[in-house]
């Protein structure tokens, strides 16, 4: 009798997992050659092209809805553009490059990012700022919340967490913006994390034992926060967004994008519903990631790859000898 076919419609099959990891090592390997030429352009234009042509051969009839930008002002892995080989139709979203600065100045945690899910999933967001705030699996539901002050979540949090105030960590982005945010957490005892560039790996970190942030906050790329809510849902943590605008044109461009108030409360499940694969290779050595290793023909990468539906989190290491590959990465 023969055996039945996997189910490849599925986002939660096994082998289309292991294929995103290709696709996130591609532009990976690209990035990583301008790693510290101080060109940050030069370095996302590689892990788009990269990343665009690893996609041709994943079996999927994908649409990207979270990329590079609008048609007319991304070459590649624009809104709305179909990557795949063919196959079941899927939500891309995509960052070729998290951290195009990290990486140009060669300081830590900058990744290469995709997340999956079935057509309609993820939410369409324009490339406009968005509020986060995110924790841990574990944690009641409902823990902290968006519309609290930062001091009632540390409180909630630390209630939570059987600990104190003062033993909590919070991470953010370093950026003038934040700075009540920052003086306010300080004030109610817990300590600042505070990261350059990168927040997708700093949502992530949330969810991570032993990297030593309890609590993400404060503001981001809407994009960005896409594969982290992608991410979260892979790994159980807690998610809260607003998308924040600065003018009409991008309220109004949010509502041709997706349906109901655009200022509305996001839950995880208004951002990723379903089922989500999420595949990071690390560009630069970082919290989460090593970065790219290179050995004269060979270059190792390290990435991680996660399924919400199984909830698995795997870190992958991969060895790539360039002398027995037919397609250069550089
Ligand atoms: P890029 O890789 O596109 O430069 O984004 C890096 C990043 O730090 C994101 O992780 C973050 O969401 C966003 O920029 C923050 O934007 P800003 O630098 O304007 O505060």
């Amino acid at each position: 009798m023969q055996s039945p076919a996997p189910d490849i419609r599925s986002p939660n099959d096994r082998n289309l997992a292991l294929e995103l990891v290709r696709v996130t090592e591609a532009a990976a390997l690209a990035a990583s050659r301008w790693s510290g030429r101080g060109q940050k352009n030069e370095a996302d234009g590689a892990a788009v092209e990269a990343m665009r042509t690893a996609f041709d051969t994943v079996a999927i009839d994908g649409t990207v809805v979270i990329g590079e930008g609008e048609m007319d002002e991304a070459p590649m892995l624009y809104i709305g553009e179909k990557v795949g080989s063919g196959g079941p139709e899927m939500d891309i979203a995509v960052d070729p490059l998290e951290g195009t600065i990290l990486t140009a100045k060669n300081m830590p945690n900058a990744l290469t990012v995709v997340a999956l899910a079935e057509r309609g999933n993820f939410l369409h967001a324009p490339d406009i700022y968005m509020d986060k705030l995110a924790v841990g699996p574990g944690l009641p539901e409902g823990v902290v919340g968006l519309d609290s002050s930062i001091a009632v979540n540390l409180r909630n949090l630390a209630k939570a967490k059987r600990c104190d105030i003062s033993d909590l960590t919070l991470c953010t982005l370093d950026r003038d913006r934040h700075e009540e945010l920052i003086a306010l957490t300080r004030e109610a005892g817990a300590r600042v994390m505070l990261i350059s560039d990168g927040d997708v790996a700093g949502v992530i970190a949330a969810c991570m034992p032993g990297s030593g942030v309890d609590i993400f906050a404060g503001s981001g790329g809407a994009p960005e926060g896409v594969l982290a809510a992608a991410a979260m849902r892979c790994t159980g943590g807690q998610m809260q967004a607003r998308l924040l605008f600065d003018d009409e044109a991008q309220v109004q461009r949010a509502q041709e994008m997706q349906e109901g108030d655009p200022r509305r409360l996001l839950s995880l499940e208004d951002i990723a519903r379903g089922d989500v694969l999420f595949s990071a290779t690390g560009v630069t050595t970082g919290a989460l990631l090593r970065g790219i290793l290179r050995t004269g023909i060979h270059a190792v990468t390290h990435s991680i790859v996660m399924r919400s539906k199984s909830g698995t989190v795997r870190f992958i290491e991969g060895h790539h000898n360039f002398a027995r590959k037919t397609w250069s990465t550089s």
